[in-house]
């Protein structure tokens, strides 16, 4: 199956909005190019399944925005089903995976697309597969928006990739950090005394 053309998205100067600039020390991908390479993804998506029997699963919840706007995009009929995971770590590490939503619709003999918002260490995505692959479906691919490719422990390949991305802490358009930002409509750049605060500093002339 050819994959979709990664897109390295190189430009952090861009302009952030007045609300975010205390937390965001830039945007990574603007709205309006979010849109236009998830419009390329849903033509080779679409390309790839028509007429086969579809089940989109997503990971619940970083998926929520892109899922929304790749779904207008698949012009077929297809089922859709939601499979909760995180990871809990320290910091921004990826820790133990922990399931706490289970897929409710039956997948044996169904083409399972999994879409998730980010491919980072392959940890979530190769243990979904894999519990996916136990209930008998016809096929398993993967799709996700983001690529942070030099984070990746062991192989793991996305079949659809959004953008292939550095060694970030990306927020918004779903992707959180202590669960805040994910309603951002582009992808930002968090500044890192956000997530990793430093020692508070005596002020200055104290004792
Ligand atoms: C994030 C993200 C991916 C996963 C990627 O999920 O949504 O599912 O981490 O990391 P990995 O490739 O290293 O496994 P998280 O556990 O933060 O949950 P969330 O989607 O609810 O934010």
């Amino acid at each position: 199956m050819p994959l979709s053309k990664p897109r390295l998205a190189k430009d952090l100067n861009r302009r952030i909005p007045p609300s975010h600039r205390s937390d965001l020390a830039g945007v990574l991908i603007p709205e309006v190019e979010l849109q236009k390479r998830i419009a390329t993804m849903g033509r080779a998506i679409a390309r790839d399944y028509a007429g086969r029997d579809v089940l989109v699963v997503s990971l619940l919840s970083g998926t929520v925005l892109f899922l929304a706007d790749l779904l207008r995009r698949l012009p077929f009929p297809l089922r859709v089903d939601f499979l909760g995971v995180s990871s809990y770590g320290a910091g921004t590490e990826s820790g133990n995976l922990v399931f706490n939503k289970e897929l409710k619709l039956d997948v044996r003999g169904a083409h399972v697309l999994v879409v998730d918002d980010i491919l980072d260490t392959g940890k979530t995505l190769r243990a979904v597969t894999d519990r996916i692959a136990a209930l008998r479906p016809a096929s398993i691919r993967t799709c996700v928006l983001l690529d942070k490719k030099e984070r990746r422990v062991g192989t793991f390949e996305a079949d659809y990739v959004g953008f292939r991305i550095p060694n970030l802490f990306v927020v918004g358009y779903g992707l959180d950090f202590a669960e805040r930002y994910r309603n951002l409509p582009f992808v930002g750049v968090l500044k890192p005394e956000v997530y990793a605060p430093g020692p508070v500093q005596p002020k200055r002339g104290s004792a």
